[in-house]
């Protein structure tokens, strides 16, 4: 009992140290505001046969909100703790097979699937990921939206929207060859 109360401090605290060590989140966890969710999802737009990655998933809020019949979503995220709620909610989810949860390194993340990608991710490392972006998307990318933050580097084309939001959402539009998918 006693060995079972010590795990249990020390995931607690390992987790503890997970959620404020910078080294370990850079990027701390907060979820997109439930107010500003409505024009994200017009932002998105997304239709049968779409991917969305969600890259820095948190517990999942968006990837959950959007997986609908025809809309695949996949979130992608470095704290285990974080993953671990998302697998236990894919669990009591409806439509298990349309969401994919990965324990990983964004920057390590094969984006060719996607055809759209949100972000909510912290001032610091916006510019480093949307390079990193850039540089891997596939060609069947339609789209990148980020909330709040926008990178100083980007390849232009933004729409801003802010009215009505307690944070921009910031805008990316890409032509694919099959736009359907
Ligand atoms: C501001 S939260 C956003 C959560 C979620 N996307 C939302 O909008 O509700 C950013 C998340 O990115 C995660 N994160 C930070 N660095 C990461 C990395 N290198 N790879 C994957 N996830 C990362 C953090 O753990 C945190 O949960």
């Amino acid at each position: 009992m006693f060995f079972l109360y010590i795990v249990l401090v020390l995931i607690l605290v390992i987790g503890l140290v997970w959620f404020v060590s910078p080294r370990l989140s850079p990027i701390p966890y907060y979820p997109t505001l439930e107010a500003d969710m409505p024009q994200i999802i017009t932002a998105l737009d997304l239709k049968k046969g779409h991917c969305l990655y969600d890259l820095g998933a948190g517990d999942g809020k968006v990837i959950f909100r959007l997986a609908r019949s025809g809309v695949k979503t996949v979130g992608i995220e470095f704290n285990p703790y974080l993953v671990l709620l998302m697998k236990i909610k894919k669990l009591f989810y409806s439509q298990k097979k349309q969401v994919s949860v990965y324990w990983q390194d964004l920057f390590k993340t094969d984006l060719k699937p996607a055809t759209h990608i949100y972000l909510f991710v912290g001032p610091y490392l916006i510019d480093r990921i949307f390079q990193y972006i850039l540089k891997n998307k596939g060609p069947k990318l339609q789209k990148i939206v980020s909330y709040r933050y926008r990178p100083n580097q980007h390849p232009g084309g933004v729409t801003e929207l802010k009215n009505n939001l307690n944070h921009p959402i910031f805008i990316w539009s890409f032509k694919t060859k099959n736009a359907g998918l």
